[in-house]
């Protein structure tokens, strides 16, 4: 399988070579250059199976050949060693529950499988007679970040940076990117967000640090290397589905838009689905585009979902690079809704009484979009994405429903474990210092 940049002036490459750069040289984003269906018995073969059958399945059909299958079935093993359950919410509502990972979130998945295809190719350059260490440096607003440092912990011969800014993200966030320790290296930055995404860019540019030897990359969301594994949970979540005539709509709570592509990739390979909900916070500039046929970015406005307030997304590049930039084809598979804070509690608070489940803000958004339309078309029944556990935004969520979020585990454990950090200027230099030092 090739990878093709989505702004098409970059030469086509293999997945070792676009999952090493990140981002295309470009500047577009890399995506398979084919996406042929699986035939409808393999659907029909994974009705049921379980993940690691399914995401293997998948697996072999997207990367074809990139990986040898044994290969592949042991990174999908370390990768997704979590359940994904669908769980009933009422009559015609059933969630896919993203967040069994270390980190509670969906990102766990991206990030796991991204960092066992880099060990993968680290051992295959090593083959190569190439170099050892492999360095990843990630700028965190708080999950992707925790995300990623728990899928790289205890990998041999890599060393992660992860940097945040400085009392700016959420305590739980806070440790779950702080205690791990080893070869995760847990950077505060004097600065904001924006500062720490630039810092990474600069190190990822930067001649000195290139010229150290070893492997020196990004892990961030626009990393093909973690779209790929993000197909898989769509056709598992289907495939736990109870076997209905009824059309099925899937609603993803959406910012930057990488969920919803992979999504879209599946129902590229053939997913029985009859089409995707965009859900959207305030910060609507998808909704928008479908409405009016225009992609206008907006500046983001911040919201109780804060991981989805994104006001220009990136990976809108893909979803258009797969509907050849025509909105009236997107529109056959994707509608889109908006939904404010106000509406997003009282989601949480109404299916907390009814079903006595807790929604996390960011699903909260999709059930609001998926109830609406399924009472549009009541002969439909729906597929909703839940990203987040609920304990992540137990300060938005505990007031609402009234009552504590039981703590999971790995938080728990988090939050008792001793943290560990090193505070930084926001300047190249001493990111430079933090990664030759290895952190220390
Ligand atoms: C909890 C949660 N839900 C939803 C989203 C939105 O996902 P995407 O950016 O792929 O649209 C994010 C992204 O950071 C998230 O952390």
């Amino acid at each position: 399988m090739r990878y093709v940049s989505t702004a098409g002036k970059a030469p086509d490459t293999d997945l070792e070579a676009a999952i090493l750069l990140g981002l295309a040289p470009d500047g577009g984003l890399y995506i398979p250059s084919r996406l042929d269906p699986m035939p409808p018995e393999t659907f029909a073969r994974l009705q049921g199976a379980p993940l690691r059958d399914s995401a293997f399945e998948v697996g072999r059909h997207l990367l074809r050949g990139a990986i040898a299958d044994g290969s592949l079935r042991r990174l999908v093993a370390y990768a997704l060693n979590f359940p994904i359950p669908v769980v009933p919410l009422g009559e015609r509502i059933w969630v896919l529950e993203l967040f069994h990972g270390p980190t509670l979130a969906f990102k766990d998945v991206g990030a796991r499988f991204l960092a066992q295809l880099l060990l993968y190719y680290r051992a295959s350059q090593l083959g190569r007679g190439g170099s050892t260490t492999v360095r990843i440096v990630v700028a965190t607003s708080g999950d992707t970040g925790a995300a990623v440092a728990h899928a790289f912990a205890g990998l041999p011969h890599t060393q992660v940076f992860v940097l945040f800014p400085q009392g700016q993200i959420s305590a739980r966030q806070e440790r779950l990117i702080t205690t791990v320790g080893g070869n995760v290296h847990a950077l505060a930055v004097r600065g904001t967000f924006d500062q720490c995404q630039r810092l990474v860019k600069q190190a990822l540019a930067d001649p000195r640090l290139r010229d150290e030897p070893g492997v020196l990359t990004g892990a961030n969301s626009i990393n093909v290397g973690r779209l790929i594994p993000q197909v898989f949970y769509y056709v598992h979540g289907w495939a736990q589905l109870p076997d209905v005539a009824n059309p099925i709509v899937v609603a993803v709570p959406s910012g930057n838009f990488g969920n919803l592509s992979a999504g879209l990739m599946a129902k590229r390979l053939g997913l029985p689905v009859d089409r995707f909900i965009a859900a959207t916070n305030a910060n609507d500039v998808v909704p928008r585009y479908l409405q009016t046929g225009h992609f206008q970015a907006q500046p983001s406005v911040p919201t109780i979902s804060n991981a989805m307030d994104v006001g220009d997304p990136s990976n809108m590049a893909r979803i258009r690079h797969l509907y050849d930039d025509d909105v009236n084809q997107l529109r056959r598979d994707l509608s889109a809704s908006a939904h404010d804070d106000n509406t997003t509690r009282e989601c949480i608070t109404r299916v907390y009484r009814k079903h006595g489940y807790i929604l996390d803000p960011h699903t909260a958004v999709g059930y609001a979009a998926l109830a609406a339309e399924l009472e549009r078309d009541p002969a439909a029944i729906g597929l909703l994405l839940s990203t987040a556990h609920p304990a992540k935004f137990a300060e938005i969520v505990e007031p609402l429903i009234g009552s504590e979020v039981p703590l999971p585990p790995a938080l728990a454990a988090a939050l008792q474990a001793e943290p560990h950090v090193t505070v930084i200027d926001p300047e190249l230099d001493a990111l430079r210092s933090a990664i030759l030092s290895g952190g220390r």
